[in-house]
């Protein structure tokens, strides 16, 4: 390994390096921001002892808003009680035993079976269930959307250049249609989007379109940023444990750097040179 790819990797590993080249297509670059969680000492902790308010507010976007089509097949919902998610309480070694997770989970009907009949059957979700996904099959969704899949969302953030500006930029940049667009019905125009025609209406459309249980105000953007901030947790839940990991080997490599330096002086003291 060549000194630049170990330096590489490590700027990587904090976090430090940008992630992606350029949109491809005339499709507009997305305006880079400032997120919770940018920079080597980002985390998504928003409370005074630790809360991650804003994942939660996302999650309620999720659910609330994108899941109809969109599924989180990677997501499960102990994942929400796991260190650095949006609802890490360390009462609870066992995210199976949060019983803010094991609500949530409740409230969805998971199909299981076969029973001894043979027959498939639902029942309430439990910590260990994942989130079920709106359409059974991809037929299905695409005649739901007029021919074109909702993508999973679970790596998103990731698998997007620019990642999480796009997402939000894409959220925030439905428009008309410049003279001459081809739009087909079914289609919205989206500067942000390759092409610009989208076959997605915005989702997101109104101040106030859901109501947030902490009381923030439930703006167009606030709802836009706070799902993206969710997405960008679900694409890299381990993301706080690298980057602690990260600070914690650059300090050793300096601790060490010092030893060496006198271990050196000491060895070569008494040697004419
Ligand atoms: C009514 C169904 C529907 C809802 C609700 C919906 N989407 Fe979509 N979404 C779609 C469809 C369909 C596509 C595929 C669009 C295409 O390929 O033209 C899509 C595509 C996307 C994409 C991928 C864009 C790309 O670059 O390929 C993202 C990101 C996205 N949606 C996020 C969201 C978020 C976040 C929400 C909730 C705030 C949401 N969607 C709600 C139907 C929906």
């Amino acid at each position: 390994m060549k000194m630049a790819h170990i330096i590489a990797a490590g700027l990587a590993a904090l976090g430090l390096t940008a992630t992606a080249s350029a949109l491809e297509g005339d499709a507009h670059a997305p305006e880079k921001r400032e997120w919770i969680f940018s920079g080597p000492f980002g985390t998504y902790a928003d409370g005074d002892h630790g809360e991650r308010y804003q994942l939660q507010r996302g999650l309620q976007v999720y659910q609330e808003v994108c899941a109809s089509c969109h599924s989180l097949d990677l997501i499960s919902f102990r994942n929400l009680g796991q260190a650095a998610g949006p609802f890490w309480d360390e009462r609870f070694e066992n995210p199976n035993d949060n019983t803010v997770v094991m609500q949530i989970a409740a409230n969805y009907q998971i199909w299981d079976g076969p029973n001894d009949d043979g027959d498939m059957f639902q029942r309430p979700g439990i910590p260990a269930d994942y989130f079920p996904a709106p359409f059974e099959n991809e037929q299905m969704a695409r005649a739901a959307n007029a021919g074109a899949l909702p993508p999973d969302l679970s790596l998103i953030v990731k698998a997007r250049s620019h990642g999480a500006d796009y997402i939000y930029a894409l959220l925030t940049g439905y428009g008309e249609a410049p003279e001459g667009t081809d739009l087909s019905p079914g289609q919205y125009y989206n500067e942000y989007f390759t092409g610009g025609a989208i076959a997605m209406a915005a989702p997101i459309s109104f101040d106030g379109q859901v109501e947030y249980a902490d009381g923030t105000e439930a703006t167009v953007e606030q709802m836009a940023e706070d799902v993206t901030v969710f997405l960008a947790w679900a694409s890299d839940p381990h993301m706080e444990a690298r980057k602690s990991m990260g600070l914690m080997v650059l300090l050793y490599l300096f601790v060490f750097a010092i030893l060496v330096y006198l271990a050196y002086r000491q060895v070569w003291a008494n040697v004419e040179h």
